[in-house]
């Protein structure tokens, strides 16, 4: 490129000049709204299985002790990275979400996981109800967003799925 006297050069310690306006997000009002609505109760209920996963896998006893005890902390890191891409999967359409610890003991049903120590039997209902709750949400997201946002509806399906697996792993220590 020839330089000549009174063309303008980019003054590299200002970094670049943003001539438009830039989006929150590439998607619409529609699918970012519907996607907080049916995705917050998902992320909710997902952290509060992080909490509650850990309270179970400390306090189990009893039969298939070790196997509870470490898949419950496999569920724990599981749960913790689905409420995560679902939060994101939200603040990437542009929206906030409140996942204060507050907001999930408003919003959350009372967790199946014991107080204290308990026999892997119950803790493993207990969790298996926790589970199920958030599996209704997850099943309410993939009918809710099916008409305003099939990303966000795959990260849904996506979840399910895994909640899906570790739930089956879970039952497996009690199936008869
Ligand atoms: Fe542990």
């Amino acid at each position: 490129m020839v330089v000549t006297e009174g063309d303008l050069l980019p003054d590299p310690t200002k970094g670049i000049q943003m001539t438009t306006t830039i989006a929150t997000t590439a998607s619409t009002a529609t699918a970012a709204s519907s996607t907080s609505q049916f995705l917050s109760p998902v992320v909710l209920g997902l952290q509060a299985l992080t909490i509650n996963g850990k309270q179970a896998h400390w306090h189990v006893r009893g039969a298939n002790f070790i196997g509870v005890h470490e898949f419950l902390d496999t569920l724990v890191e599981h749960a913790g990275a689905w409420a995560d891409e679902a939060a994101e999967r939200i603040v990437a359409l542009g929206l906030p979400i409140d996942a204060r610890v507050q907001r999930v003991a408003e919003k959350v049903p009372a967790t199946g996981a014991p107080a204290g120590f308990a026999q892997s039997t119950e803790v493993i209902k207990g969790i298996i109800a926790d589970i199920d709750a958030v599996i209704a949400d997850l099943e309410a997201a993939i009918e809710g967003l099916d008409e305003t946002d099939l990303t966000s509806q795959d990260t849904a399906i996506g979840i399910k799925a895994g909640l899906e697996k570790d739930r089956w792993f879970l039952f497996s220590h009690i199936a008869e």
